[in-house]
């Protein structure tokens, strides 16, 4: 059990039966229902023994079994933050059933039970009234002490109601057993009347000591505006199967006219789209996660780690650059963290500068033996065999805000990079690899792509317009092209000192399309980390 959550659950029950005001719960019969229920912005659930039952095709007379009602809770209070109150008939069977009850009931995080007087087996309210028979007083008020004995979490709702006006025993009887269940320490008492107006309820509240909330279930007097419950001191009105009401009529409504015109056409814009259903099954968060969990094609991702790094002499001596810890740790470990949180299973370091140094776990390690006469290209080229499917291709030293990867792996192009329009290179004079873009940064609801148009380091000061932070991301079909072209230009003379500019200008040449991911900020190479030194322990 989740104590915390359990005991969240009955404080928001509590805190809407002490609001100034009469609160609302809606009827909820199953898990999607009670999800919108939610989203419509009703504080909370009562989790009906009508509509329940109705739900499974039984009557509302005990026969939905604990089991089957408290299989629907879970799945419910696993969907929604509001408190779901249950409507626990008379507490399935005596008291020691209802203390049974109880606690399944907060293992499955449920607000609060209501319990009836009613003798077993009940009826629903509405049928028949004048042939219920309530309960023995005495018995019911020991059922009720259980109950509230055995919830190990005190703040768990317990509800006693009374059908002294359903059954006809009138309101001196319904007084006498309010009090009597409020002596025995309830959390709230309900009333329940199937009058046609409040007039019933207003009579009772005009004479109940108030000692504990009172709450009520209009069905019959559903006119009563919200104000003549506040002023009257209810408080929490139950409405209390209008949800299942609502969607048998509509099934009804587009079951007849499907059978009627032998299919579907003319219905298609009277039901939800079978997006909301995906939404509402949280299939989004399901395809976020598939990526980190599920088997697959596996992400991948080649990060060139060969450079020894310019600048830092003394601190590169017996590692390379990537090496270098910022906050405590290597640059090249934390992106490895990130590439895999990202869901990217499948990492290639490519080595070249103190390989010994360069041995994080659990990726492929390939080695540039000639790292320091060749350029970026040949150490591309030693981590081939990983440049297929989908694989993302990175600079050791980049230091990231997670977004950056975030989204640079959220775009399905075959061909992407992400691009930073700040151009604070042309103040420090930094080597940076300028790019021009199809368009400037978007908007926020700008939703444009934008393309690589050129990138290059040598781009003059007023045609560039920000530089490439060092990420590539290739898939399929951008996978082989990127593979093809980096192959063709190791093989034309000077190719060996070629650097991945050349590869995206040849893929730019050969008509492919390279999208342009803007971001801003959120990365920093080494070469631009101004206080390595303080980084550095
Ligand atoms: C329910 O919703 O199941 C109730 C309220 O108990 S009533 O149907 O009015 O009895
Ligand atoms: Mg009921």
């Amino acid at each position: 059990m989740n104590a915390t959550a359990a005991s969240n659950a009955g404080s928001r029950l509590r805190a809407l039966l002490a609001s100034p005001r009469c609160e609302i719960l809606l009827e909820a019969h199953n898990a999607v229902s009670a999800r919108l229920v939610e989203e419509a912005g009703v504080p909370g659930v009562w989790a009906s023994s009508l509509t329940l039952s109705c739900a499974a095709g039984l009557r509302d007379n005990g026969s939905l079994s604990s089991d089957q009602a408290l299989d629907v809770l879970e799945s419910m209070t696993a969907r929604v933050a509001v408190p779901v109150l249950f409507d626990g008939d008379t507490g399935y069977g005596d008291f020691s059933h209802f203390q049974t009850l109880v606690r399944r009931l907060i293992a499955r995080r449920v607000a609060g039970v209501c319990i009836e007087d009613k003798a077993f087996p009940k009826r629903n309210s509405f049928l028949a009234g004048e042939r219920q028979e309530l309960a023995d007083l005495d018995e019911f008020c020991g059922k009720l002490r259980a109950g509230l004995d055995a919830r190990g979490d005190p703040s768990f709702v317990v509800v006693a109601r009374t059908e002294a006006l359903i059954t006809g025993a009138g309101l001196d009887e319904a007084l006498r057993r309010a009090e009597a269940y409020a002596d025995q320490g309830v959390d709230a008492v309900l009333v329940h009347s199937k009058a046609g107006t409040f007039g019933e309820l207003q009579a009772f509240m005009a004479r109940f000591s108030r000692r504990v909330p009172v709450v009520c279930v209009p069905t019959t007097y559903y006119q009563t505006p919200p104000e003549a419950f506040d002023a009257a001191g209810v408080s929490l009105a139950l409405w209390a199967n209008h949800m299942l009401r609502a969607s048998v009529r509509a099934m009804h409504d587009v079951a007849v006219r499907i059978a009627a015109e032998r299919g579907g056409r003319a219905v298609e814009d009277d039901v939800a789209p079978l997006s909301e259903l995906f939404r509402l099954s949280d299939q989004q968060a399901f395809e976020a996660q598939e990526r980190l969990y599920a088997a697959g094609p596996q992400q991948r991702a080649i990060v060139l780690a060969a450079s020894r790094g310019d600048g830092f002499d003394s601190l590169t001596r017996d590692r390379p650059k990537c090496m270098l810890p910022v906050a405590g740790v290597p640059v090249l470990d934390r992106l490895l963290t990130q590439l895999r949180a990202e869901g990217v299973r499948d990492l290639t370091v490519v080595r070249g500068y103190r390989p010994e140094a360069v041995a994080p776990a659990g990726v492929r390690l390939v080695t540039n033996p000639g790292w320091a006469s060749s350029g970026e290209l040949r150490s591309l080229h030693a981590a081939v065999e990983s440049l297929h499917g989908d694989v993302v291709v990175a600079y050791g030293d980049l230091v990231l805000r997670r977004h950056v990867l975030h989204e640079l792996l959220a775009c399905d192009a075959p061909l992407s990079v992400v691009v930073d329009a700040a151009r604070g290179f042309l103040e420090s004079g930094r080597a940076a690899d300028r790019v021009r873009v199809s368009g400037p940064p978007p908007r926020p609801g700008d939703d444009a792509p934008r393309f690589l148009r050129d990138v290059s380091a040598t781009l003059p000061d007023d045609g560039c317009e920000g530089e490439w932070v060092g990420l590539l991301r290739a898939r399929g079909a951008g996978a082989e092209a990127l593979r093809a072209a980096l192959e063709a230009l190791l093989a034309e003379p000077g190719g060996e000192q070629l650097a991945m500019d050349a590869l995206m200008r040849r893929l730019l040449a050969q008509g492919h399309e390279i999208r342009a991911l803007h971001v801003d900020g959120g990365w920093a190479d080494l070469d631009t980390l101004t206080d390595l030194a303080a980084a550095t322990p």
